[in-house]
């Protein structure tokens, strides 16, 4: 009896929907640039109600692929690194993906702050820890350089801790496709061993499913379209992200991906696409004129940005929008 309550209580969180309480809101434990997690509030009461199947055509770290209330969710983003690790967090146990992040972080003699604090590596929290995982932190990502065929569980895992202890939790290759990102402030904190193990559980527990992929060799044909919704958050055309900087984003692909949106509309299908209109004084006419046909929503792009009260010139002014065809 006591068993069968409780896990009625474990499927009310985690997908009951309507009849339970809302979901708890998952940070993704990997920090992108536009990551949507601070607009969720905003974003995802103007989604539609009933979701049968959702396709994250960005996933990213995935922040909305993993809160949105549908059956089923596809998520797709052509960075193979990532998503062969959210495969990895699906598969695997967590307490294995736990203990191969430590052995990573043993292995390289990365900080640890969270056993140790910060005076023990020389440095303090407002500096933070680059100096002391400089050297450390390039033999990690050398030592990954090294693995460019190999497909593995380590693999995953140290493409991670590079992630957790990179500039600003960011990503970036070069043109022959290495890693080159310098080492950042910050290293497994418990906020974020939190953040990872939520992210694991719900992912778990979901039916989600990741693929790498481009967005242009979507077939939306393959799906019903009985409950279908396409959420697009592209790179955004007048702002700059590290994972963007190889094979980036342009002129060309914007408009790929408006045709796309566009053909999407046309057969009756939901879709909701993130961007920003203007943002450090560039404005976005293509896509300004393309929503026209429409409805733009406009949000609280302030709440996002920490920074923002300390730089409210004009140049500064970022119009983020939702923009949907329902
Ligand atoms: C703004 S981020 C998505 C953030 C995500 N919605 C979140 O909240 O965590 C944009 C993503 O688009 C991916 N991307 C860029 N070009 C792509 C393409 N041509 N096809 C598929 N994904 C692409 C990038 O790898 C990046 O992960």
């Amino acid at each position: 009896m006591g068993n069968l309550i409780l896990i009625g209580i474990c499927r009310g969180e985690y997908g009951l929907g309507n009849i339970m309480d809302k979901k708890e809101l998952i940070k993704s434990p990997l920090n992108f640039t536009g990551g949507k997690f601070r607009l969720l509030n905003q974003i995802l009461p103007l989604f539609p109600k009933e979701i049968d199947t959702m396709i994250d055509l960005f996933s990213g770290g995935s922040n909305v692929g993993v809160n949105i209330e549908a059956k089923k969710i596809i998520s797709i983003d052509h960075q193979n690194q990532l998503i062969s690790l959210f495969n990895t967090f699906i598969d695997q146990n967590k307490d294995k993906v736990f203990q191969g992040i430590f052995d990573i972080i043993d292995k390289y003699n990365l900080s640890k702050t969270f056993e140790h604090g910060y005076k023990y590596y020389g440095c303090n929290s407002m500096d933070g820890l680059g100096k002391y995982n400089k050297s450390k932190f390039v033999k990690l990502r050398e030592g990954y350089n090294r693995l460019v065929d190999e497909e593995s569980f380590y693999k995953d895992i140290m493409f991670y801790v590079i992630t957790i202890y990179a500039f600003n939790n960011q990503i970036r290759f070069n043109k022959k496709g290495k890693c080159n990102i310098p080492v950042g402030k910050r290293d497994f904190n418990l906020n974020l061993q939190r953040n990872l193990s939520k992210f694991i559980d719900r992912i778990k527990s979901i039916d989600i499913q990741f693929y790498a992929m481009d967005f242009k060799d979507l077939s939306i044909n393959t799906y019903d379209k009985k409950g279908l919704f396409v959420y697009a958050d592209p790179p955004y055309l007048i702002t700059r992200a590290t994972y963007n900087e190889q094979n980036g984003w342009d002129l060309i692909k914007e408009k790929e991906l408006l045709e796309l949106l566009d053909q999407i509309d046309l057969k009756g299908i939901k879709f909701a696409l993130s961007n920003v209109i203007e943002s450090n004084g560039k404005r976005n006419y293509i896509l300004e004129k393309w929503s026209k046909k429409y409805k733009v929503h406009y949000l609280n792009y302030s709440y996002n940005n920490s920074n923002y009260q300390k730089s409210k010139s004009r140049s500064s002014k970022t119009i983020e929008v939702l923009i949907t065809n329902y």
